[in-house]
């Protein structure tokens, strides 16, 4: 069975989190709170189908370890989602260098607030050689003369659009112009 991991998977990408699962993969997901995690696995066909990463991803070491143990359970990622705040800013160097001891090529899709520069988080980034970095900024929807946030439905399927269509950069809804954001 194909290996995913969700980071910020019982959030807003929760959605990507069942899609995985509905796709075959074996779904690891990082979160911290319990009963964000109990949803998620109530809302699944198959609760056996995810492991739950309970660890809080500014911790570089504890990371680390979950990513191990993880792998070493459940075989190397081949695919990995992260939605991570700026705040934890070498986590997501960490889950690659985690993920890139296996053998192999594999697949990150970083998805990034409306606000991110993404070339500079790109030219920032030590992505290694195995990986194939994708980037989903997540932008808002101009309706009419109104314009208001992704809902977590639209950010979870503009997730998927971008695994399903292998896209290098994708923007769910827009960015542009930016001063009619909410
Ligand atoms: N258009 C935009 O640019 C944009 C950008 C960002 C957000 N938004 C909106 O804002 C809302 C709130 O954003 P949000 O980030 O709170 O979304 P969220 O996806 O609902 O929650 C964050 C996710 O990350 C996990 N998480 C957060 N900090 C963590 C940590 N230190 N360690 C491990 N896991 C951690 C959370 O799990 P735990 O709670 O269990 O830790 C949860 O799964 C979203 O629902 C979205 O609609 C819009």
């Amino acid at each position: 069975m194909s290996h995913a991991l969700v980071i910020g998977g019982t959030g807003m990408l929760s959605n990507v989190s069942l899609w995985l699962v509905s796709q075959g993969y074996h779904v690891s997901v990082i979160g911290r709170n319990l009963q964000r995690m109990e949803s998620l696995l109530g809302r699944s066909t198959d609760k056996h189908a995810i492991t739950p990463v309970f660890v809080d991803y500014s911790d570089d070491n504890q990371l680390k370890e979950e990513l191990k143990s993880t792998i070493e359970k459940n075989g190397p990622c081949e695919l990995v989602v992260a939605w991570v705040h700026s705040y934890a800013e070498s986590a997501i160097e960490t889950i690659s260098q985690e993920v890139s001891i296996q053998n192999g090529e594999w697949r990150l899709f970083h998805v990034l607030g409306s606000n991110k520069d993404i070339n500079e988080i790109k030219r920032k980034i030590n992505i290694p050689e195995s990986c194939k970095y994708r980037q989903i900024q997540l932008g808002f929807i101009l309706e009419n003369d109104h314009s208001r946030w992704l809902t977590n439905e639209e950010i979870s399927q503009g997730v998927i659009d971008s695994i399903q269509n292998e896209r290098l950069i994708h923007t769910v809804g827009t960015i542009e112009p930016w001063e009619k954001r909410p």
